[in-house]
């Protein structure tokens, strides 16, 4: 239980070194299996994925994010799916691009030569803005912006809040778990409100939000969401939407100022594009920061672990799985395995050469998931990811100030220790 608390990572890693494919823990009454092989995840994500439900931590986040996509179940969630599914089409995302590009460019504006900054905070700051103006449609960056001020306390207690025994930390009247209760009280009284002007005034503002408020269900009963539903949905976008992609950004820029000859490739790639901030229509021609992004997010996936619960016993490699169970599946331990990655704690984006790539099973990388509750927000991820490389990397490098090097910090998703220091370097 110690381990677990203290130093959960470390000790998932030696475990798998040491005992192989499936690894069991006993907690108490709690069993707990870790699969670390791709055919053994692939069953739990997609094959026998009606076998399972969400785990814990999830199941505690409904305090935040009620009944939204990440944390509902069963038929409800995938009605859920249904109606979010459309604010995800291509030709939606492609419109957020813009968004994306603008905000990247804004944020970096406001670095001078060789400034210190901390890459990770601008990053948080940057997709948090992003996310707030393509759901939205509202400046989150402003410092008079309510919602960006609520957000950030809500989601600074988030990770304290599905801690194990967070349910006896929130009957204490401890000063966070005021400021929580608080910041969450003013978050939704400010949904609401949006909901309510955007219900009356009936306008389609070309943000998700407006997605949200038409998409009916068609499949099934014809239905609209109701407040309550929009509320949470909305709450799960920004939660899911901005802390994950901040992470793969700040671990990339971290890596790339590591590795010179990667940087310098990066750097052409983006020069090529002319004297024009980029768009949707240039990521064909960004095919070498996609890579350098899907291999940053390899070494270092901001989503580290997904945990499942088995509602019936099942059978795994020969062991019998007893219903209840709790199930993980690690990718940071996965994307570091030798058996499909070569020197796997080697940076290198050449892995990740189209027929290199075609060559490994395919749950040996799983950054986004995989089966129905594969992140809905993939595609908006890589291009976020992708343009927000693009349009910083043409004006602006970045150099490792840090003594050590950036210690991971496995909470809900995998944030760096003490933030990442670096000085940006005007190109
Ligand atoms: C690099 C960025 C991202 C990573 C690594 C990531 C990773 C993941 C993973 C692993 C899951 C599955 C969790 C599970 O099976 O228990 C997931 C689900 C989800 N993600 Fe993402 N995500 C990213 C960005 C986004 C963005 C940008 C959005 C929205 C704007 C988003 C919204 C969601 C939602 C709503 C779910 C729940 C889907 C469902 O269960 O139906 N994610 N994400």
């Amino acid at each position: 239980m110690w381990q677990f608390l203290r130093r959960r990572l470390p000790l998932l890693v030696e475990s798998a070194q040491k005992y192989g494919d499936i690894v069991l823990f006993r907690i108490g009454n709690e069993r707990i299996y870790l699969f670390n092989h791709p055919d053994l995840i692939r069953d739990v994500l997609v094959t026998n994925q009606k076998n399972f439900t969400k785990s814990r931590a999830l199941v505690r986040a409904k305090r935040v994010l009620g009944e939204g996509l990440l944390t509902s179940e069963g038929q409800f969630h995938l009605r859920q799916r249904r109606l979010v599914q459309p604010a995800f089409h291509r030709d939606r995302i492609a419109a957020y691009a813009q968004s994306m590009v603008e905000y990247a460019a804004r944020a970096s504006s406001k670095w001078t030569d060789r400034a210190r900054v901390d890459i990770h905070d601008e990053m948080m700051k940057l997709t948090l803005a992003i996310v707030g103006k393509t759901l939205f449609n509202t400046d989150v960056e402003s410092e008079a912006n309510e919602i960006g001020e609520a957000l950030t306390t809500t989601f600074a207690a988030f990770n304290v809040g599905v801690l194990p025994f967070s349910e006896i930390l929130e009957r204490l009247p401890l000063p966070y778990m005021k400021r929580f209760n608080a910041a969450r009280a003013r978050l939704d009284a400010t949904i609401y409100r949006i909901i309510e002007e955007r219900r009356a005034s009936g306008e389609d503002k070309g943000d998700l939000l407006s997605m949200l408020l038409l998409a009916q269900d068609s499949e099934g009963d014809g239905g609209q969401m109701t407040d309550t539903q929009l509320r949470d949905e909305a709450m799960t976008l920004f939660l899911a939407g901005h802390e994950t992609t901040a992470n793969a950004l700040s671990w990339t820029w971290y890596l790339l100022s590591q590795h010179p000859q990667v940087e310098a490739r990066f750097h052409a790639e983006v020069d090529a594009l002319g004297d024009r901030l980029p768009g949707s229509e240039d990521l064909p021609a960004l095919a070498y920061t996609r890579m350098v992004l899907t291999e940053s997010m390899r070494l270092y996936p901001p989503a580290w672990a997904i945990g499942r619960r088995a509602i019936n016993d099942f059978e795994a490699n020969g062991y019998k799985i007893p219903a209840r169970s709790m199930v993980l599946v690690c990718q940071y331990i996965a994307h570091r395995d030798q058996r499909f990655f070569s020197h796997p704690l080697r940076f290198d984006p050449e892995r990740w050469k189209p027929e290199v790539a075609a060559t490994r099973p395919k749950f040996s990388y799983f950054p986004f998931g995989g089966g129905t509750r594969i992140c809905i927000g993939e595609q908006f991820a890589w291009m976020e990811g992708i343009l927000a490389l693009a349009t910083i990397g043409r004006q602006w490098s970045f150099r490792y100030t840090g003594e050590d090097s950036p210690q991971v910090d496995p909470k809900i998703t995998l944030r760096p220790l003490n933030g990442i220091p670096m000085n940006a370097l005007r190109r």
